[in-house]
């Protein structure tokens, strides 16, 4: 029987409008519902809009409109945006479907007659933008943390959930799976909320404050609460209680979701279900805030990029590219256009796009178009077959754990050894001497069975890309795109035609820096390029070589190269891959790293690593950076240095 998978985005207020950071949790649950298709597992992809309570009354009275017509607007709005970032779901829910105001009150009923709802008064602090109430302690100065408003006073006779009931069980039930809230920050968090006793939840609003809600089935006189009618959408989605695909689907459920909303997922949500004699969801996966300016991108702030815009600018495999290589899973993102068009014309026109446009012209030029026999040479392709090869389990193991960025970096890094191939294989010198015609052959079948297994990893991120890959191979996407098929070398068959086809990312223009300084006119080639020089001239401390590729005694003593433990780390503003840390090796100082997008500031607190300690300083983005920090850097992204026991900072390394 096939592995079940069950995936789910947040169901969207439909009081804003899509923008990046919806479009980011909608392709990342598409990204993980493709790839376990291409696993060979049975998927079910939910998304939907959640369209009741105060917000959405507030929205459409401004608006001049009932909260039903407004509702369907904005709805359509959503459903009809994922399809052209080439989004597909299984089922689009909303709030207000019938069938999903039955499962809400046959569950209400059902954990009432549990006596898991109690009826109760209750005076407390209300907040009207969340919905919902506060206690002092989750205040941020007296106010709301995240709308920054008072919250009023509010005395009513209300509906309870008995939550803390279950505080328990859930702690217990965190602590003995590890992966039940992942990246592990946000299980900690949750965990640590946990440490205080939890409060009943307050789960109906009284029908003289709000009409816009399911009514309780065991009370008219009140509505549901807009979270605990939210939430069911998971399992309305499925058919509960009495479709068969809740019982084949349920205990595979994956909820994505941002770090916002992590409260009610992974306190609410899990204790609902245990309330219902149901087992909680398999996995909660959060994510951080695209952010534009340090500011959470969002619709109260009005900073928001909308996905038909970036779709107009980039196209559809580009974007959903940049928003998985661009964001650290679980990590805040600042948006930059500019850093989407450098990474488009870096990887996708450059790396991807050259290599697979150079291999099928020579393909086309020296075999008539057609895929050359393999008899396993052992000349520079070697590489690249080992390579390939060994990132099949690299991306499937970073796929699983969510981390898409590493899986795109791990490929990335494999298509640059094939295009490495090229240059010193230099297939062209071979083509002229027909002596070489098997070597030449052997190249170019590792390139094109490399570029095969490459449009497998790429397909659930690029689909439109991997198809128009594989129909240049010649060979089918319907029986070809799946993990099997690039578990082992060798499949695709010779003899079999390829074709040429246009460039499949076209170079975009990068916009001029105001400052107008040479330096900033540079192209993205460029830059990277320099960026490429950079990198290993500081890596050998900005030493020269005798010329034979070896460095001498002194040369090497003059570096000085030390542990440092990390004192404190923080973002450096308007600069995403900077980490700005505080180290001591004794003595303290300041080192600027390129590695935010490879770690946390939390992370990386109180860490060992080795640094250079007597690199010239220089400033960075205004910072004085005094010193290297060294990191190892493989298929699955950037590790620490660190010697294998803690010692004394400032210890040298000779
Ligand atoms: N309706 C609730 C969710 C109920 S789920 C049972 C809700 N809706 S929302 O429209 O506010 O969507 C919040 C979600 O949108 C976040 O959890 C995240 O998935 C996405 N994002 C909204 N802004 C975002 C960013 N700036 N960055 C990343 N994701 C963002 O909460």
């Amino acid at each position: 029987m096939k592995n079940k998978f069950y995936i789910t985005t947040p169901i969207y207020y439909v009081n804003a409008e899509p923008h990046l950071g919806h479009a980011y949790t909608t392709v990342v649950t598409d990204v993980q519902n493709r790839f376990h298709k291409l696993l060979g597992d049975e998927t079910f992809f939910l998304t939907g809009t959640d369209e009741h309570g105060d917000k959405i009354v507030q929205a459409s009275e401004s608006r001049g409109i009932d909260p039903k017509t407004y509702a369907d607007r904005i709805s359509s709005m959503f459903r009809e945006s994922w399809p052209l970032l080439n989004i597909r779901p299984d089922r689009f829910i909303r709030t207000t479907d019938p069938e999903h105001t039955a499962t809400v009150q046959y569950i209400l009923q059902k954990v009432f007659d549990r006596g898991n709802i109690v009826f109760k008064e209750y005076e407390g602090l209300y907040c009207f933008g969340c919905e919902r109430f506060y206690v002092e302690r989750e205040l941020k100065d007296g106010k709301c943390p995240d709308h920054g408003t008072a919250p009023v006073n509010l005395k009513e006779s209300n509906y309870f959930f008995t939550m803390s009931r279950y505080q328990d069980w859930l702690v217990d039930h965190i602590k003995r799976n590890a992966s039940f809230i992942t990246p592990e920050r946000y299980r900690n968090e949750v965990l640590s909320f946990l440490k205080d006793p939890l409060d009943d939840l307050c789960i109906s609003r009284p029908v003289s404050r709000l009409t816009w809600g399911i009514p309780l089935p065991f009370d008219s006189k009140f509505v549901t609460y807009v979270w605990f009618d939210a939430l069911i959408n998971y399992l309305t989605g499925l058919g509960y209680p009495d479709h068969s695909r809740f019982r084949e689907f349920w205990p595979a459920a994956e909820h994505v979701i941002a770090k916002d909303i992590l409260k009610p997922h992974g306190i609410y949500w899990p204790t609902m279900l245990k309330s219902l004699g149901l087992e909680p969801y398999k996995r909660l996966h959060v994510h951080g805030y695209w952010q534009i300016r340090d500011q959470k991108m969002s619709k109260s702030i009005g900073n928001v990029i909308r996905p038909g815009y970036l779709l107009d600018a980039f196209g559809c495999d580009a974007t959903r590219y940049c928003l998985m290589r661009e964001m650290v899973f679980g990590l805040d993102a600042g948006f930059s256009e500019d850093a989407f068009r450098v990474r488009i014309n870096a990887d996708l026109a450059n790396d991807l796009g050259n290599l697979i446009s150079r291999t099928l012209a020579m393909v086309h030029k020296y075999c008539g178009g057609k895929v050359p026999p393999y008899t396993g040479s052992d000349g520079p392709e070697t590489t690249l077959r080992t390579a390939s090869e060994q990132l099949v389990p690299v991306w499937e193991r970073e796929m699983r754990a969510f981390a898409m960025h590493k899986a795109l970096s791990a490929v990335w890094e494999v298509i640059s050894v094939a295009n490495k191939v090229i240059d010193t294989a230099a297939p062209w010198e071979m083509a002229k001497d027909p002596a070489r015609s098997e070597e030449l052959g052997n190249v170019l079948y590792t390139l094109l069975e490399s570029i095969r297994i490459f449009s497998v990893l790429v397909a659930p991120v690029t689909p439109e890309t991997a198809e128009k890959i594989q129909g240049a191979l010649g060979i089918d996407p319907e029986k070809n795109l799946n993990v099997n098929s690039v578990r082992n070398w060798g499949l695709l068959q010779p003899g079999t035609t390829t074709s040429r086809i246009p460039s499949l990312f076209p170079r975009l223009d990068i916009a001029e820096r105001p400052a107008g300084s040479e330096k900033n006119k540079k192209t993205a080639g460029q830059r990277r390029k320099k960026g490429k020089q950079m990198k290993e001239t500081d890596a050998g401390g900005g030493r020269k070589t005798g010329g034979d590729g070896y460095i001498t005694f002194e040369q090497f003593q003059n570096v000085d190269l030390r542990v440092a433990e990390i004192v404190d780390a923080e973002k450096m503003p308007r600069a995403d891959r900077l980490l700005k840390l505080t180290v001591r090796c004794p003595e303290e100082r300041t080192i600027v790293a390129g590695i935010a997008e490879h770690f946390s500031p939390e992370e990386l607190k109180g860490r060992q690593v080795i640094v250079v300690a007597n690199l010239k300083p220089v400033k960075l983005r205004g910072v004085k950076s005094e010193g290297m920090l060294l990191v190892a850097k493989d298929g699955s992204g950037l590790h620490l240095s660190a010697v294998a026991v803690p010692v004394e900072p400032g210890a040298k390394i000779s």
